[in-house]
């Protein structure tokens, strides 16, 4: 049986086997230096002339990058190693010798990088990246369903839009018009009709002509949507969740946010409830602070780093005009030309990280909404349905993933946050 370099401290003084890529070597004529790297984790084997065979000397002195093998030895502890652990090498077995790996050792450009993914995601950056990523993902499900949430898959083909019809990717379902879905929201509110608490954590795709360090083509969200569930309530519990990511993160990823080099004081002060204020409140922020921005406009990526530069953690923006939102958020009783809206934008920069408000319960507001935003009643009948049928005051939001592990990993761009990023002119590999 095979250990990982994952659990090699429970193997101590052990002379164990493990499944191996070679990524790195350094010899000093007596001693090899092998990094090898087998998906858990990196440890230095260290063979020494003397006491191995001329034949596997000569196999290890042979070895490309990212040659793949087997390998035994004992393992021992070593302070100064950066995992801890080192392997006194006795016998390798070499599965395939690599050709010459393109991502050498050395510095490469991003779309060079970008081309070749399929290798890239092997570095060390990149698998701390990922394993953070779905950590995340643990960490939001784990909370959502100890807060008694259920999980419903929305569909992924949908006749309507969700968020507004200028992003739409439109595909032939046989003789019909199709799109990919922009957001499980408007099923999911049917689903919180049938199960109270409900979330979908699914791909979602907007074909925006956009070419930020923030927008992807395909991107994952996480939608909760609650019955019974007012814009306060659902301020609340943006933030528990946003909360419990973040300090799940901190306390299990330690490793990786060390790969990261990222500063994580920022992170340890991501505790609830986050300040919140109102988009007027947001407007003067801007003027103050001297930058042009009028009242109906929505925030660009600077207004809401500026925004952000005043708080140091998360903050909730509230109240957006409703001409500025999508059709379905329910207007603030005391004043119609606000919606119940927030937007959390996350500290340093990063942005928008969650969308969320409370919903259109009245069937007969709901109906003019339509016909403001002109989409057809018909494809959206099912959709009314769900406020003649015992409607009921009722929110929800949406996460999106990315942009939360590029904040929480401190990456300059999404195109790192997720295996195989599409974008503005890249669908390979
Ligand atoms: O604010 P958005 O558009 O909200 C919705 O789609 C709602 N229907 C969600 C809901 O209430 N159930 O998107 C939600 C989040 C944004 O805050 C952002 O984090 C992310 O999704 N997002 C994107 N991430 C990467 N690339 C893009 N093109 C994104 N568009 C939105
Ligand atoms: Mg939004």
């Amino acid at each position: 049986m095979l250990t990982t370099i994952g659990n090699i401290s429970a193997h101590v003084g052990e002379k164990v086997k493990l499944g191996v890529w070679l990524y790195n070597r350094r010899s000093s004529g007596k001693i090899q230096f092998l990094q090898l790297r087998d998906g858990t984790g990196m440890i230095q084997g260290v063979m020494v002339k003397s006491q191995v065979s001329p034949e596997t000397w000569e196999q290890a002195a042979d070895l490309t990058q990212e040659s793949s093998l087997y390998i035994e030895g004992t393992v021992r502890e070593d302070e100064r190693s950066p995992s801890g652990f080192e392997m006194d090498v006795t016998g390798i077995e070499v599965i395939q010798t690599a050709e010459e790996y393109p991502i050498a050792l050395k510095e490469h450009g991003v779309e060079f990088l970008m081309d070749h993914r399929h290798l890239w995601i092997r570095s060390p950056r990149q698998r701390s990246i990922l394993r953070i990523r779905a950590e995340i993902i643990r960490a939001m499900q784990d909370w959502l369903n100890g807060e008694g949430f259920t999980l419903v898959d929305p569909p992924v083909l949908t006749p309507s839009s969700c968020e507004g019809t200028t992003n739409l990717f439109h595909t032939k379902y046989f003789d019909e018009d199709a799109y990919l879905t922009q957001s499980g929201q408007l099923y999911m509110e049917a689903a919180a009709m049938a199960l109270g608490r409900v979330y979908s954590f699914g791909p979602t795709f907007r074909a925006e002509k956009s070419k930020t360090r923030r927008h992807l083509i395909e991107f994952w969200m996480i939608e909760p949507e609650m019955a019974f569930v007012d814009h306060e309530e659902n301020l609340r519990i943006q933030e528990r969740m946003v909360a419990h990511v973040v300090q799940h993160i901190l306390q299990h990823c330690r490793d990786e946010l060390k790969v990261l080099k990222r500063d994580t004081s920022a992170l340890e002060k991501v505790k609830a409830p986050f300040p919140r204020i109102t988009y007027d409140e947001a407007v003067h922020l801007l003027n103050r602070e001297g930058m042009e921005f009028s009242w109906g406009e929505d925030f660009g990526a600077p207004h809401e780093t500026k925004i952000a530069e005043s708080f140091d953690k998360p903050v909730f923006i509230t109240h957006y005009p409703t001409g500025t939102k999508a059709f379905y958020m329910k207007p603030d009783p005391e004043r119609s030309e606000v919606v119940l809206c927030d937007d959390l934008i996350a500290p340093e920069g990063y942005g928008e990280v969650v969308g969320g408000s409370q919903r259109i319960d009245d069937p007969r507001l709901l109906e003019e909404r339509f016909q403001q935003h002109q989409l057809s009643q018909e494809a959206y009948e099912w959709y009314m349905d769900l406020r003649k049928y015992g409607s009921v005051p009722h929110s929800g939001f949406g996460l999106g993933l990315e942009r939360t592990v590029a904040w929480i990993c401190g990456l300059d761009h999404v195109r790192e946050t997720i295996p195989f990023p599409r974008m503005l002119n890249r669908l390979y590999p």
